[in-house]
């Protein structure tokens, strides 16, 4: 993960929608400030920061978009520039691995043991408790509560305001719908939602979910 506080940064955040006005915060808050954005909408304001042509070969990038398919997609494209940032308040237990472009944002607790993949979204106020693996491109919703040890799928997305008991397995590319409360393992490529969570559809990599 990149150090904290470097006054040399050049961070530029692609995407410019409310996910990339959260992850702007999240690295004002630990004194990284964004010089800019890339979008390819036009007429976009991005939150009183500029919109860039295109990537600064000397600096770095958050892919600050809130979908998991569409942001693999184009972490792919812009793989050398990538940072991490975690909010000032986030609070980080020892021995946490946070991949490259992964955010943590406000108020968010992860414990000790835990391994965060590349371009993951820990989002405000989750709580990840010990030993839990988060894998590449998957995102922890706001609110949501992870218990020990439980294995978050590649792209998965656990919706926010969701609990996921101890020691469970989420496979890859599955969305847990908001509110859920997973007491046994999901597959690969479904749709979950409920208390207790029951697959409900399947699902493509690229179906939308936000
Ligand atoms: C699970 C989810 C993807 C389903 O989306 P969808 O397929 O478009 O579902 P719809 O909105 O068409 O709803 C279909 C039905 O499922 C129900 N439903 C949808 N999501 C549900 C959920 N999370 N829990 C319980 N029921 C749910 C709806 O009430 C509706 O029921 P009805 O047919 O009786 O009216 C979506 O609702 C969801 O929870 N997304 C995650 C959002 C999130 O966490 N965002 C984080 C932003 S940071």
């Amino acid at each position: 993960m990149s150090e904290q506080g470097a006054t040399h940064e050049r961070i530029l955040l692609i995407g410019a929608g409310g996910h990339g006005k959260v992850v702007a915060d999240v690295l004002l808050s630990a004194g990284r400030p964004a010089v800019g954005f890339i979008d390819y909408k036009p007429g976009l304001i991005a939150h009183g920061l500029p919109l860039v042509p295109h990537m600064d070969p000397a600096g770095c990038a958050i892919i600050a978009v809130g979908d998991n398919w569409k942001r693999e997609q184009l972490a792919e494209q812009h793989r050398p520039w990538a940072t991490a940032a975690v909010h000032r308040t986030a609070v980080i237990g020892g021995d946490v691995e946070i991949g490259e472009g992964t955010v943590v944002m406000a108020g968010a607790v992860v414990n000790p043991g835990v391994r965060i993949g590349r371009h993951c979204i820990i989002n405000t106020g989750s709580r990840i408790d010990h030993d839990c693996t988060i894998e590449d491109y998957s995102s922890i919703g706001p609110g949501t509560t992870l218990g020990g040890g439980v294995k978050v799928g590649r792209g998965t997305a656990v919706g926010l305001g969701s609990s996921v008991v101890h020691r469970i397995v989420i496979g890859e590319y599955t969305v847990v719908g908001a509110g859920a409360l997973v007491l046994k393992d999901l597959p690969a490529q479904v749709v979950a939602y409920g208390c207790p969570a029951r697959v409900v559809s399947p699902r493509k990599r690229e179906d939308t979910y936000l």
